[in-house]
């Protein structure tokens, strides 16, 4: 028997129905990462999981025990499943350590000197014991999220649920959260990590669930759904979270959208500042100098500008394809671009194609 038995997991909402059916057996100590599109039922999966919801049919055992049915303990059940949420829901007139006290206090019974001991015990877990005494105010982002993984793990559960920990944060305190999150994968806690944060999914867990239209439709070793994935929704769905593209045209123009939503995936894929830069610069200047001329000369036209990121070497590929690119030989750009663009073979509707490899360096 599996530590945590799902079968035929259903949840319905009136019409919508987040999730279809969803059968899977994890064993104790594993550490589980969800991936998938938004609105794929994840986070309804891991509130049926802790009964935050109620599920519409199927069964959840967790160690043998059915938490579906109607006189399951759910108190008992809520205490030895911590929940982390993206926003860190921390009482604002509560330094750190009462935040850990209270729930031991009120919903345990526990002493406040041994709600004290335990609070200091799990800040000094996630790094946090000299700030016991703050504000969440007075911490940053990150150091927030930690006090809240430590609240939770003061309850001592054997399973954890993270929903996106790390999406509230800025790029720079994401990798403390990862850090906290990969000591504890090694202590034996079943973890349940769902997020948008390859990273994190790819440092932090060993067995990786890809959600789509509310079931699990790719199950496989970390490495293999992000190297190697079977399915061709998995693929897609990793292709397009390490590809950026955007096509601009004489109805379409957007500068400004075009460079939000590049500064948004460049910080998505940790990019180095510095390639982050080089890409909008290259995006920019491209579209303006270039592109945004001929497309007035020529209203059918469009062209495509695709950011490629390898996580593995750190590399940068920026693709810039369209039918009336500077020719051969033509530097794509007199101040950025000389020398780094390179003449592709054309693409497949015969469009010149351009590149720009930058390369890895120190974050
Ligand atoms: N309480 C609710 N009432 C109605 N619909 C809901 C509710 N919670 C979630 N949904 C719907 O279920 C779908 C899946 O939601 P969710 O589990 O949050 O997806 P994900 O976490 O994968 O983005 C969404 O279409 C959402 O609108
Ligand atoms: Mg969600």
């Amino acid at each position: 028997m599996s530590f945590i038995e799902i079968k035929h997991l259903r949840k319905e909402y009136g019409d919508s129905v987040p999730l279809k059916d969803v059968s899977i057996d994890i064993g104790k100590g594993e550490v589980i990462g969800i991936i998938g599109p938004s609105g794929t039922g994840k986070s309804t999966f891991l509130r049926c999981l802790n009964r935050l919801e109620t599920p519409t049919s199927g069964s959840i055992l967790i160690d043998g025990e059915d938490v579906c049915r109607p006189d399951a303990d759910l108190a008992k059940l809520r205490r030895r499943m911590g929940m982390v949420f993206q926003s860190y829901n921390l009482f604002p007139h509560m330094m750190a350590a009462e935040n850990i006290m209270r729930p031991l206090q009120s919903l345990l019974g526990v002493s406040a000197e041994d709600a004290y001991d335990e609070a200091m015990q799990q800040l000094a877990r996630v790094g946090l014991d000299d700030k016991a005494r703050l504000y969440p105010d007075e911490l940053s982002g990150g150091q927030r999220q930690r006090v809240a993984i430590a609240r939770a793990l003061a309850m001592h559960p054997d399973i954890m649920l993270f929903d996106e920990p790390t999406s509230a944060l800025d790029p720079g305190m994401v990798s403390e959260v990862i850090s906290v999150m990969k000591d504890l994968s090694q202590t034996g806690l079943t973890m349940l990590t769902v997020t948008h944060d390859m990273r994190l999914a790819k440092e932090v867990s060993e067995r990786v669930l890809y959600m789509d239209q509310g079931g699990i439709y790719e199950d496989a070793p970390a490495a293999k759904i992000f190297e190697d994935p079977s399915g061709e929704r998995t693929r897609d769905f990793i292709f397009d979270i390490r590809s950026w593209r955007y096509t601009l045209s004489a109805k379409s123009r957007d500068m400004r959208e075009m460079l939000s939503s590049l500064d948004d995936f460049c910080r998505r894929t940790y990019m180095s500042k510095k390639q982050a830069v080089n890409c909008r610069l290259a995006a920019e200047e491209l579209a303006v100098s270039r592109l945004l001329t001929d497309i007035d000369a020529h209203p059918d036209h469009s062209f495509g500008v695709t950011v490629d990121y390898c996580e593995e070497s750190g590399e940068t590929k920026l693709l810039v394809s369209g039918s009336h690119l500077p020719e051969k030989g033509e530097p794509v750009s007199d101040a950025i671009l000389a020398d780094a663009a390179e003449r592709l073979p054309d693409d497949e509707k015969g469009r010149a194609v351009f590149g720009i490899i930058c390369p890895a360096d120190e974050k």
